[in-house]
């Protein structure tokens, strides 16, 4: 299996893994139509709180598409290819639930993009991100150049594009991109307390920030503030919006239904 999905971590928790580590977990089409198929999975089911990605190897995260389906100038597949990428990429970024990334080693091309989309990203120490495109006389396609530079500014964006410079952890928690480094031994447990910490908060608050912080940036502030206010007034209006308050006031654990 190209990828491996559990529950097991944690009730609520889903994990996907990336599962090709001879080669460093390329996005070959399968793994890709497989992950496809596990997103829109764990958005279907109201059991899964919180999603996790990861690779296995320990060498890579993702090292990006594989090169080898870009041989030989076949330009409808490629389209084709990055079309779904890009598609993918898009559905990962607006689920409406928390998607924790743990990076160990190599984040690179569309291993890159695909953190990007993510909420939370977590890294091993060692981890290196990137966007080597242009080294392949490419550039990326999966919302790369801008889903980057949105996240850094220009600068530490052209870095990593224009000289293929990749991110080790130390730069990228510095540039605000990673939550927190640890030992690799430590991520499994990094990536549970935020698991934990994100069971805590109500799903239709949580779905409705998160929307919110992703279509932030791209408003007039003052339209953006507005709808964070309405956003607001519904969920005041909501069950668990009543049951939050109540519980803070009765000294109790708030039992959020998603209502
Ligand atoms: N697509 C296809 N195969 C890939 C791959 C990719 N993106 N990344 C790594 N691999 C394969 C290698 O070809 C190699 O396969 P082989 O053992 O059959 O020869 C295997 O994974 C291990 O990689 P290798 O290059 O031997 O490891 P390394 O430690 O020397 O280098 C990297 C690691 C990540 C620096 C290097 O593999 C690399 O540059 N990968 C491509 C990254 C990239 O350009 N991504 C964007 C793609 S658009």
């Amino acid at each position: 299996m190209a990828l491996i999905e559990t529950d097991a971590l944690m009730p609520g928790v889903r994990q996907l893994r990336f599962n090709r580590p001879e080669k460093l977990n390329a996005l070959s089409s399968p793994l890709l139509a497989e992950f496809d198929a596990a997103l829109a999975a764990a958005e279907a089911d109201p059991a899964v709180r919180v999603l996790v990605l990861r690779g296995t190897g320990g060498r890579a995260f993702v090292a990006g598409a594989d090169i080898a389906e870009y041989r030989g100038n076949r330009r409808a597949a490629f389209i084709a290819y990055s079309l779904e990428s890009r598609r993918i990429f898009d559905r990962l970024e607006r689920l409406p639930k928390p998607v924790i990334c743990a990076v160990e080693g190599y984040a690179l091309g569309g291993g890159f993009e695909i953190a990007l989309c993510c909420d939370i990203i977590l890294a091993a120490e060692g981890a290196q991100l990137g966007l080597p495109e242009g080294r392949l006389g490419l550039s990326p396609g999966g919302g790369g150049t801008q889903r980057l530079t949105r996240a850094v500014g220009k600068f530490a964006a052209s870095e990593v594009m224009l000289a293929g410079w990749r991110l080790s952890a130390a730069r990228a928690h510095a540039l605000g991109i990673l939550a927190e480094v640890v030992p690799p031994e430590a991520l499994g447990e990094a990536v549970l307390a935020r698991a934990r910490a994100c069971l805590k908060i109500a799903p239709l608050a949580q779905a409705a920030m998160k929307r919110l912080i992703r279509e932030g940036p791209d408003a007039a502030l003052g339209a953006a503030t507005s709808h964070e206010q309405e956003v607001l007034f519904r969920l005041y209006a909501t069950a668990d919006g009543q049951e939050g308050v109540e519980a803070f006031l009765d000294k109790r654990e708030p039992q959020f239904r998603g209502e």
